[in-house]
C-alpha cells in the first residue's frame, strides 16, 4: 500500500497571504453561528479586529480568548461549556498548536456526554458534528492538519492526546502574515517541533510512500526557511508555514517516535517549551535508532542534502537555545519511564524500545 488505509484529510485548503480574512465568509457554508476561539497575540496585535470586520451580513460570530498555556483539561471542559451556550454551527481556532488543539477537543467533544478528562483516559469518542475551521499562527504542531489534540491533565501531571476521525478540520486557512507577530523564541521552538515531527513521521515503522513524501517535503521545507523567518526575513515564510502542515498530514496518518514518546512526560513535568524538548531529546534518540533508520539518514543527507542532527545542532546554537533538563536532577523517573513505554509514539518507533533503554536515554539528556 503506497497510501494509508484510512486516509484523513482537510475537506479544503485555502492559502496566500491575507487569506484570514476570508475565514468568516467560507464558514458561513456551515452557518451562521460561529466562535473563534484565540490567543492573547492576536487581539493586540489588530489580527482578530481585522477578522470580524470583515464578516459577511448575517454572521453571528463571538470570540473566545485561550491565556496561552498548554491545554489542560479544564480549558476544554470549559470551552465546551461555552461552545454549547453559544449555539455555535461551527467553531474556528486561530492561533498556535495550543489553541489549535485546544478547539479542536472542544469542538469535537461539544455534544458528548463526559467530562473530558474521562476520553483522555480511554472512554470512547462518538462522531462529531460540529465543523472546525482551523488558521495556524506559527509553523509547528501540525496540529490544523490533523485528528490529534494534545491535552494536560495538570493533577496527573499527564500529557496525552486523544483523536477521532472526525476532529480533523473542514477548512484550513494557511496565511504566512500570521506568522509576522509570532514572537522569536516561539518560531524557534515551533519550527523544531515542525522539523522533529517531519523526521519522526518518515522513520516511524508506520509510514508509508504516501507519508514519506509528505514528511521529505516538509524537511525540505522547513530546513530551508526555518532560520531565516526566526531572523525577521518572512519572504518564504508561507514555506514554512506549509511545511509544518505537510508534516502534521504525515504524522497524522504514520505517527511519530520516540523523541515524542519523551517529551511529553518530560514537557508536563518541567514545563519548557514543546519544540525545545524535541530538539534536545532528538541527539540521543538518532544514536539509539541508528542500527534500524541509519541507511535512511543517510539518504536524506545524500539526496535532499540535510544531515538531521547537524542541522538541529546548528539551530540550537543559531538561535541560542539551551537545554532545559542540562543539570537538572531527574524526579518521577519510574513514572516518565512507564509513560514513555505506553505512548503511541513509542509504539511508532522503528526501533522496539524496553525500560532499560528509556533509563539510559533520560541519563544522557539530564546530564
Ligand atoms: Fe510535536
Amino acid at each position: 500500500m503506497i497510501i494509508p488505509r484510512e486516509l484523513l484529510l482537510p475537506q479544503q485548503t485555502i492559502a496566500g497571504d491575507g487569506s484570514i480574512k476570508r475565514l468568516i465568509g467560507e464558514a458561513m457554508v456551515f452557518g451562521v453561528r460561529g466562535v473563534v476561539v484565540h490567543g492573547r497575540s492576536l487581539v493586540a496585535g489588530g489580527g482578530l479586529e481585522a477578522i470580524m470586520a470583515v464578516a459577511p451580513q448575517g454572521a453571528e460570530v463571538v470570540s473566545y480568548c485561550h491565556e496561552g498555556r498548554e491545554p489542560t483539561l479544564q480549558d476544554v471542559d470549559r470551552l465546551r461549556e461555552f461552545l454549547v451556550e453559544s449555539g455555535c454551527d461551527w467553531v474556528a481556532a486561530v492561533g498556535g498548536g495550543s489553541v489549535v488543539d485546544l478547539a479542536k477537543a472542544a469542538a469535537g467533544l461539544r455534544d458528548a456526554p463526559l467530562p473530558t478528562g474521562d476520553y483522555q483516559r480511554g472512554a470512547k469518542i462518538a462522531a462529531s458534528v460540529v465543523p472546525l475551521i482551523a488558521a495556524p499562527t506559527t509553523a509547528g504542531t501540525g496540529s490544523e492538519a490533523t485528528v490529534v489534540s494534545v491535552l494536560t491533565d495538570p493533577e496527573r501531571e499527564l500529557k496525552q492526546s486523544i483523536r477521532h476521525a472526525s476532529f480533523m478540520p473542514r477548512l484550513v486557512v494557511l496565511d504566512a502574515e500570521l506568522l509576522h507577530s509570532c514572537p522569536r523564541r516561539t518560531i524557534a521552538a515551533s519550527g523544531l517541533d515542525a522539523f522533529v515531527q517531519a523526521l519522526e513521521s518518515y522513520t516511524s515503522r508506520h509510514a508509508n510512500g504516501f507519508t514519506r513524501a509528505l514528511s521529505e517535503l516538509a524537511l525540505v521545507a522547513i530546513t530551508e526557511n526555518l532560520l531565516a523567518v526566526y531572523s525577521g526575513d518572512f519572504t518564504n515564510a508561507e514555506a514554512l508555514l506549509e511545511g509544518s502542515y505537510l508534516a502534521g498530514l504525515a504524522l497524522s496518518h504514520a505517527r511519530l517516535g520516540l523523541v515524542h514518546g519523551l517529551a511529553h512526560p518530560l514537557g508536563s513535568r518541567w514545563h519548557a517549551a514543546h519544540g525545545l524538548t524535541c530538539a534536545v531529546c532528538l541527539p540521543p534518540v538518532l544514536d539509539f535508532n541508528r542500527p534500524v533508520i541509519g541507511a535512511a539518514l543517510e539518504d536524506l543527507r545524500l539526496r535532499l542534502g540535510i544531515d538531521v542532527e547537524r542541522q538541529v545542532a546548528d539551530w540550537m546554537d543559531e538561535m541560542k537555545l539551551e537545554s532545559p533538563f542540562a543539570g537538572e536532577a531527574i524526579r518521577d523517573r519510574e513514572a516518565i519511564i512507564r509513560e514513555t513505554l505506553t505512548s503511541g509514539s513509542t509504539a511508532a518507533n522503528p526501533r522496539a524500545v524496553t525500560a532499560e533503554d528509556v533509563e539510559v536515554l533520560l541519563d544522557n539528556i539530564f546530564c
